[in-house]
């Protein structure tokens, strides 16, 4: 079995996967710290994880139910993500590997989302086999992906500004609302009218790329609207904005999802990333191919289990390596 660390951002997470798949525990620990601040502040993300990082490995071998001796290999992310933050669970897993003689082997996050597919289900479930199409949508990346095998993926279409996270994020603030936005959203959408406001969805955009700067500027203007014409403003009609808003971003997301799939005549789906997490998304998409696999919330947003799940597919590093592998902040893909 495989102990897996993720640290890419403002979640502390540990897990232990077995060498077949199956998911031993998978504990998250998220920093509520940065609440106060509207957004991850990396700095102070880094000591949050320096601080919690033993305690979550303790508890996901606990929970497991084994101990270092049972593990046959470490995975961990090594970016994309916040430099600090990688550093804090790239160092642990050099530490746990050398002291133990155990392989590293470092995973790419934007990997793990796709692999949280192949977990096996709580119910038993076996995960998704490739070839399918999956969209990951999170706070920093949103893509749709063909999937040919377990090792890796080609993007088809990307965002060409925000993340869609991101955009929900700061449609969020826009509202008032806490950060991160996504799941607040979410909850104030359900008593509105999704009708109710008109968001632009990008139609300009060609092919299977996404655009959704354009659309936080238009709730902006919106809000400004409103709130100018008095008569309640803009918080008078707020579960109204956020459920057109979240329409805006689940209507892009899903139309592109849709167009990938036509394009590669591939009738399998998968979806992961945080914002997968968003309920109106996984309805939209449940019916989408012949075969569509919606991993568990927690297993959208971020966790280690995915990155154990990737890390049952990649090469271990080189031993020799190990001492000096460094993390990257950047999506290696887009460079
Ligand atoms: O994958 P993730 O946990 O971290 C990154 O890799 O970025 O994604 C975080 C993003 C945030 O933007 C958050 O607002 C969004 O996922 N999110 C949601 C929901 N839960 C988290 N967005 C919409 N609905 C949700 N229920
Ligand atoms: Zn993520």
């Amino acid at each position: 079995m495989i102990l897996a660390l993720e640290t890419s951002c403002d979640d502390t997470c540990a897990a232990v996967v077995t060498d077949d798949g199956r998911l031993l525990s998978n504990v998250i620990s998220s920093q509520e710290v940065h609440d106060a601040y509207g957004g991850v502040v990396p700095e102070i993300a880094s000591r949050q994880h320096l601080q919690l990082m033993n305690l979550v490995v303790d508890d996901a071998l606990k929970q497991a139910g084994v101990t270092l001796d049972d593990l046959r290999a470490v995975a961990v992310t090594r970016g994309p993500g916040l430099t600090g933050a990688l550093l804090v669970g790239l160092a642990t897993a050099k530490a746990i590997a050398v002291a133990r003689g155990l392989p590293l082997i470092p995973v790419d996050h934007l990997q793990g989302h796709v692999a949280a597919n192949f977990l096996v289900g709580e119910d038993g479930a076996p995960g998704l086999e490739p070839p399918f199409v999956c969209l990951v949508a999170s706070g920093g990346h949103s893509f749709v992906a063909r999937v040919d095998d377990h090792a890796s993926f080609t993007v088809l279409g990307r965002t060409l500004d925000d993340a869609a996270g991101e955009a929900l994020d700061k449609g969020a603030r826009l509202l008032g609302l806490p950060f991160p936005g996504g799941p607040h959203v979410e909850r104030l959408a359900a008593g509105g009218d999704a009708a109710a406001f008109s968001f632009p969805v990008a139609h300009g955009v060609p092919g299977l790329d996404m655009s959704f700067a354009g659309l936080k500027t238009s709730l902006l203007y919106t809000v400004r609207d409103l709130d100018a014409a008095h008569d309640g403003g803009a918080a008078a009609r707020s579960a109204d904005l956020a459920a057109s808003y979240q329409h805006a971003v689940v209507d892009q997301l899903a139309r592109r999802t849709v167009r990938a799939l036509e394009q590669t005549g591939l009738d399998r789906l998968a979806i992961g990333g945080g914002v997968a997490a968003n309920g109106p998304l996984r309805a939209r998409l449940q019916d989408a191919a012949g075969t569509v696999h919606i991993p568990g919330r927690a297993l959208c947003t971020d966790n280690a289990a995915m990155i154990g799940a990737a890390a049952l597919h990649q090469p271990a590093a080189d031993p020799a390596d190990v001492p000096g592998l460094d993390v990257y902040a950047t999506d290696r893909r887009s460079l």
